[in-house]
């Protein structure tokens, strides 16, 4: 089986390398060497590395810049999207397009199934959803979407690096014996689901290897809680593997308190029993604590050269 990746650099693309079975042809593009928003260049790729599946990685991520930029961002994770579905059509190749937890408003207080309608709140989630849409309107088994949540791992730049970032500057003040910066401020009212990133690459792994595929998948951690409360079992984690000294203080805000304008779920939890067939999610506590022990290794390996 050959699989093809757009937007190599990204958090995603680099997990499915990581995780790579050995009996698949792996090709990854990047940023540079192929343009998502360049029709002309998708078709090239296609036609010269003739992939069975393309996993689209490549995307506008960044939730507050969409806000100012919409044009870019649905240039890039929509209209993009509707070159690649012709490409891929016309090469007859199957699609696996990801998106996220965002396309929704926020307004139930249950997981979001597969058939709950998309209502986005902000210009990241709107981008997302009309790729959906045009993913959706081939009605074909060979193209599926896959969303998924608050993706993280124990490097680059996430929700958990961030963290642990503050929390050992605020470790290292107290050491100096300093008065440690202000308290660290993490919304309380957005509940979701943390997905460590391997474990999403693993999942599309076992989707690659499915005869049929469903219009729509859904894909977390098992298990939910608010910023704050992954915030706090951070810390709770990191300290009790040493990889934190000394208490620190998080403050539990709400949303409007959040300096960022940008709208977003209140609640974006989804319901992941189809997936549930294809892989079994874990809980994220239990994932959590393998990415703090990875960024711990590591950590000691950086402090050792
Ligand atoms: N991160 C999350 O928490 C989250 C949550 C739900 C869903 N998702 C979805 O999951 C997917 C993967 O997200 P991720 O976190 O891995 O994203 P990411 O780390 O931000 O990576 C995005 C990649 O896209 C590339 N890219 C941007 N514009 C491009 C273009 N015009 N042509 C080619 N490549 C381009 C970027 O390359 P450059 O940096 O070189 O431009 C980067 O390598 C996305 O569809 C995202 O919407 C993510």
């Amino acid at each position: 089986m050959k699989i093809l990746t757009f937007g190599q650099t990204g958090q995603l693309a680099k997990s499915i390398k990581r995780t790579q079975p050995k009996a698949v042809k792996l090709i990854q593009l990047n940023h540079q060497q192929l343009d998502v928003t360049q029709p002309n260049q998708i078709y090239a790729a296609l036609e010269l590395h003739k992939p069975d599946i393309i996993i689209n990685c490549a995307a506008f991520t960044h939730v507050d810049n969409a806000e100012k930029l919409p044009e870019q961002a649905i240039n890039i994770n929509s209209v993009a999207v509707e070159h690649m579905a012709k490409a891929a059509d016309f090469f007859d190749i199957k699609l696996i397009q990801l998106s996220s937890d965002y396309v929704f408003d926020g307004h139930k207080n249950a997981p979001y199934t597969v058939t709950d309608l998309p209502n986005p709140i902000n210009a990241y989630g709107r981008s997302k959803q009309l790729a959906e849409n045009t993913i959706l309107d081939y009605h074909t088994s060979s193209f599926t979407l896959v969303r998924t949540s608050w993706l993280y791992h124990h490097s680059g730049h996430n929700f958990v690096t961030s963290m642990l970032n503050l929390m050992l500057k605020t470790n290292v003040q107290h050491a100096a014996g300093a008065r440690p910066d202000n308290p660290i401020k993490v919304v309380n009212d957005q509940m979701g689901s943390p997905t460590m990133v391997d474990d999403l690459a693993h999942f599309l792994w076992q989707l690659c290897s499915q005869p049929k595929w469903s219009a729509i998948y859904h894909w977390s951690d098992a298990g939910t809680c608010t910023w704050y409360e992954f915030a706090q079992e951070i810390k709770t984690q990191g300290i009790a593997l040493g990889l934190l000294a000394h208490p620190i203080h998080i403050q539990s805000i709400m949303s409007e308190q959040y300096p960022s304008s940008v709208k977003r779920p209140k609640y974006s939890v989804l319901d992941t029993h189809l997936s549930q067939s294809i892989a079994s999610s874990k809980p994220w506590q239990q994932q959590l604590s393998l990415c703090l022990k990875q960024f711990q290794h590591e950590q000691k390996l950086n402090t050792k050269v």
